[in-house]
């Protein structure tokens, strides 16, 4: 199973944002964690902070044989009609994942535009919001 994982603005930065929304883990912690917890996964780990080169890249994987996609947004859910548009063309499974319970913090995140192109969200739990967004892909 290949899995093309995307990371949006900041996510670069963890291991120096907020411990109590985001935990411990660098990015590349996390990266390594999935690589160790998921053996039989193929994954492709991109981040970046500019949304132009996120929609890029999700346009240049509609003609790649990912199976599915694995996407933390970072504040991009909340604000970015463009992203949810490059996501609905993309056709294979699409989950979305928060470190942080987006629900449960300010009320401008509550605003979500890419949850309804997106066949599932798992947040809140930080590094096994993750495994679950796997463990989905795994079962499905
Ligand atoms: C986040 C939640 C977003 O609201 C925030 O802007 C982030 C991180 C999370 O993983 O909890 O950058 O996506």
């Amino acid at each position: 199973m290949k899995i093309l994982c995307i990371h949006g603005p900041n996510l670069n930065m963890l291991g120096k944002r907020s411990k109590t929304h985001y935990g411990e883990l660098t990015l590349d912690q996390i990266y390594e964690s999935l690589i160790d917890t998921f053996e039989e996964v193929e994954f492709t780990f991109y981040q970046s902070n500019h949304e132009g080169e996120i929609l890029d890249l999700i346009h240049a994987s509609i003609d790649e044989d990912y199976d599915g996609l694995l996407i933390n947004p970072g504040a991009l859910c909340h604000q970015s009609i463009a992203l949810r548009d490059a996501l609905e063309i993309l056709t294979i499974p699409k989950v979305e994942v928060h470190l942080s319970n987006i629900n449960e913090r300010e009320d401008f995140r509550k605003i979500n535009y890419i949850k309804d192109v997106c066949q599932a969200c798992f947040m809140g739990k930080k590094i096994e919001s993750y495994h679950e967004a796997v463990q989905f892909f795994l079962h499905k």
